[in-house]
C-alpha cells in the first residue's frame, strides 16, 4: 500500500511525506512534539482532508508515547493529551476529517482510562493505524464508483489535489482516474494549477504522470476555454467538508469551475469518504473558511514576489460549491443525488 505518513516503529517520530517540496524533491519529515506536527499541517507539509486526519491520529498516539514518562498520574496525561487534540484540531479549520479522526482518538483515550499505560499506547497506535488501513479500502471503493461514472477516452478536469498523498492511497477525485489506468483505460485529465499554492501543477501532476496518466496542465482561468471546445466530459474534484444540503467545501476556486461546468453541460462529481460529510452543518454557510496569508498571492510558491509587497490580499483558502451545481457526490457507501437532503441522510443513516 503507498503510504505517505508512517510511524517511524521503534523512533520517536512521525515520518510525513513534506508536500510543499513537491515536485522537486521528496523528502521526509521526522516529527515528534506538538508544536512541529501542527506546524506540519498548517503549512500544508500534510494536506488534504483525509491526510490531515490520519496524520493527526498518528501524531496523538506518537507524542502520547513521548510524553507518558513525564506523567506518572494517569489524570494528568489523558488531560495532557486532550490538549493536545484541542491544539492539532485547531490547525487547520475547515477540513471536519481532522476534527472527525481527533475524536476517534480521544473515544479510545476515555475507553482505555484506568487500563495500564503500555496498553493505552497500544490502543492509540491500533487506531491510528486503523484509521490508515480504513481510508485506504474506502478510497479503493470511492475510485471504483467514481469509474462506473465514466468512459474510456473521456477528458476530465480536476482542481487541486484529491489523490494518493492527500489521503492514503488512490485519493479520492484522482482515484478513478489512477484505477482507470490500471485497467488500461485511457483519460485525457486536464489538471487546473490551483492558485496561489499550486496543488494542481505541484502535486496533480506529479502524482497522475508518476502513474502513466495522460495529464495536461492548465492555469485555473483556462477551464472555460477548455469545456467550450469539448475536451471535457465530466469533472472529478474532492472535498473537505459536505453540509447536511450538500453544499460542499473545497479548494478556493472549485465553485467557479462548478459554474463553468454547468454552463457548459458538463457533469460535476464530488468524491469523498463519509467522514467528510458534517450533518451538523445545515448548509454551506455554517462551513468555516480558512483564511491564509496574504503573502501565499503576493509571493509565487514562497519564493519570488509577484506583486507589490505593500497591496492588501484577501486569502480564503476554500470556497462553497452549491449543491444545485453537483451531479453526485461519490462515497464509499454509495453514490448521493438530489435531493442531497435526503440522500446524504439515508446514507449517514445506513
Ligand atoms: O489546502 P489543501 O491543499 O489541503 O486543500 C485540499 C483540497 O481542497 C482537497 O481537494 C480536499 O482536501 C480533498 S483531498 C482528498
Amino acid at each position: 500500500m503507498y503510504s505517505n505518513v508512517n510511524f517511524d516503529l521503534g523512533g520517536n517520530c512521525v515520518r510525513v511525506l513534506d508536500q510543499t517540496r513537491l515536485p522537486n524533491e521528496e523528502v521526509y519529515l521526522h516529527l515528534s512534539t506538538p508544536e512541529e506536527c501542527y506546524d506540519a499541517i498548517a503549512r500544508l507539509c500534510v494536506r488534504g482532508a483525509p491526510a490531515i486526519g490520519i496524520f493527526a491520529a498518528f501524531a496523538i498516539a506518537q507524542i502520547a508515547r513521548n510524553e507518558s514518562p513525564s506523567h506518572e498520574d494517569d489524570a494528568v496525561f489523558f488531560a495532557r493529551m486532550r490538549q493536545v487534540s484541542e491544539y492539532l484540531a485547531s490547525s487547520r479549520p475547515t477540513a471536519v476529517n481532522l476534527r472527525w479522526a481527533l475524536r476517534r482518538m480521544e473515544g479510545v483515550m476515555g475507553a482505555c482510562e484506568g487500563r495500564g499505560r503500555e496498553d493505552t499506547l497500544a490502543a492509540l497506535q491500533a487506531e491510528a493505524l486503523a484509521i490508515q488501513a480504513e481510508d485506504a479500502s474506502i478510497c479503493e471503493r470511492i475510485s471504483e464508483l467514481g469509474l462506473s461514472l465514466l468512459e474510456d477516452g473521456w477528458g476530465l478536469i480536476t482542481h487541486c489535489n484529491a489523490g494518493a498523498i492527500a489521503t492514503s492511497a488512490y485519493g479520492t477525485a484522482l482515484g478513478p482516474m489512477l484505477l482507470g489506468a490500471q485497467r488500461g483505460m485511457q483519460f485525457h485529465v486536464y489538471a487546473d494549477e490551483t492558485r496561489p499554492l499550486l496543488q494542481g501543477a505541484r502535486l496533480t501532476t506529479y502524482e497522475l504522470s508518476k502513474a502513466g496518466v495522460d495529464v495536461t496542465l492548465i492555469c485555473d482561468n483556462m477551464a472555460s476555454i477548455v469545456m467550450s471546445q469539448g475536451k471535457v466530459q465530466a469533472c472529478l474534484v474532492g472535498c473537505d467538508r459536505v453540509a447536511a444540503n450538500g453544499d460542499t467545501a473545497n479548494k478556493i476556486g472549485t465553485s467557479g469551475l462548478a459554474i463553468i461546468a454547468h454552463h457548459y453541460g458538463v457533469p460535476f462529481y464530488v468524491m469523498c469518504p463519509t467522514s467528510t460529510i458534517d450533518m451538523s452543518c445545515a448548509s454551506g454557510g455554517d462551513i468555516p473558511i480558512e483564511e491564509r496569508n496574504g503573502d501565499e498571492i503576493k509571493t509565487m510558491f514562497y519564493s519570488r514576489p509577484v506583486a507589490p509587497a505593500s497591496v492588501p490580499c484577501y486569502n480564503p483558502a476554500f470556497d462553497v460549491t452549491d449543491h444545485s451545481l453537483i451531479t453526485a457526490i461519490v462515497t464509499e457507501k454509495g453514490i448521493c443525488r438530489a435531493p442531497y437532503d435526503q440522500s446524504l441522510a439515508a446514507i449517514m443513516k445506513g
